[in-house]
């Protein structure tokens, strides 16, 4: 059986409850940052995320969500203590292979052009050129920012370069993808669409994702599973499962019972309602 039908039919989860074969796993996880006045960031994390899930990650501002991120990136330290893996090796203060990052504010070169932009994190990651020129026409064609390959970031809407920064992390065909509020900075319809071309990639590729988002929408309609934060310190006080089938229609989707439920729910858990 292929790795894409096993994930058909079982559900989420159900090859990783031990966390051998997991893409991400936190095991009393916390972080403090140390300074005059040291601020508690994290409280210990326990988050197992099966190689291939969709998971949303959501919580008050402030409560430590892109800390979490960085922790699993590789760019914060977590506390002595606790045990972060990726692909089940120890997070230790390099970012590990294998792992892409779209901050909630784009990252891209200023003096570059998008193409270039888009192929700089996998020339950084040593890609090889001729292997770049191959990967990035299609990319931003799937990104649709063909036109704009020789364009510079200012020459762009807001939403284009999310895309061209989504696309600077997919070029390097990452198996897990962390995302910070991605489309955080957007106008709701550009954002409702973008959700749609990510929703289209990741049905592609499945890749492991955790997104971080303050839009109970955007998690209910990407997300297998959402991990619900509390204030600060932050912790996991809820892990909800999406139980919407896949593929999903961005038509269809939103007016399933299943939908509302769970939106519902997460608005309660989040205090909106
Ligand atoms: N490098 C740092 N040094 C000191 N304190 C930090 C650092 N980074 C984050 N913090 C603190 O850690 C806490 C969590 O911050 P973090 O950015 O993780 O929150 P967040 O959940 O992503 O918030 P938001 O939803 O507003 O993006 C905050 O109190 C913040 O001030
Ligand atoms: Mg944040």
């Amino acid at each position: 059986m292929t790795r894409s039908t096993r994930r058909v039919m079982e559900p989420p989860g159900a090859e990783a409850a031990d966390g051998a074969s997991a893409a991400v796993r936190l095991a009393g996880a916390s972080k403090t940052f140390r300074g005059r006045e040291d601020v508690r960031a994290l409280d210990p994390i326990d988050l197992t995320v099966p190689a291939g899930e969709f998971v949303a990650i959501v919580g008050p501002s402030g409560c430590g969500k892109s800390t979490l991120l960085r922790i699993v990136a590789g760019l914060v330290d977590a506390d002595a203590g606790g045990r972060v893996e990726v692909q089940g090796r120890p997070v230790d203060g390099t970012t590990p292979p294998d792992l892409g990052v779209v901050f909630q504010t784009h990252n891209l070169l200023p003096w570059r052009t998008v193409e270039a932009n888009v192929g700089l994190g996998a020339r950084l990651a040593g890609i090889p050129k001729a292997e770049i020129a191959r990967r990035v026409p299609p990319m931003l064609e799937m990104l649709g920012l063909s036109g704009f390959a020789g364009k510079h970031p200012h020459e762009l809407s807001g939403g284009m370069r999310q895309r061209a920064a989504l696309g600077q992390a997919l070029v390097c065909r990452p198996d897990i993808l962390l995302l910070d509020e991605p489309f955080g900075a957007l106008d709701a319809l550009t954002r409702d669409r973008l959700n749609v071309e990510l929703l289209k990639i990741w049905q592609e590729l499945r890749q492991t994702v955790l997104l971080v988002t303050h839009s109970i929408a955007e998690a209910v309609f990407l997300a297998d599973r959402i991990i619900v934060m509390s204030q600060r310190p932050g912790t996991v006080v809820e892990d909800l499962r999406v139980n919407i089938p896949r593929p999903r229609d961005p038509a269809t989707t939103r007016a399933l019972p299943e939908f509302t439920e769970t939106a519902q729910r997460l608005s309660r858990l989040m205090g909106v309602t």
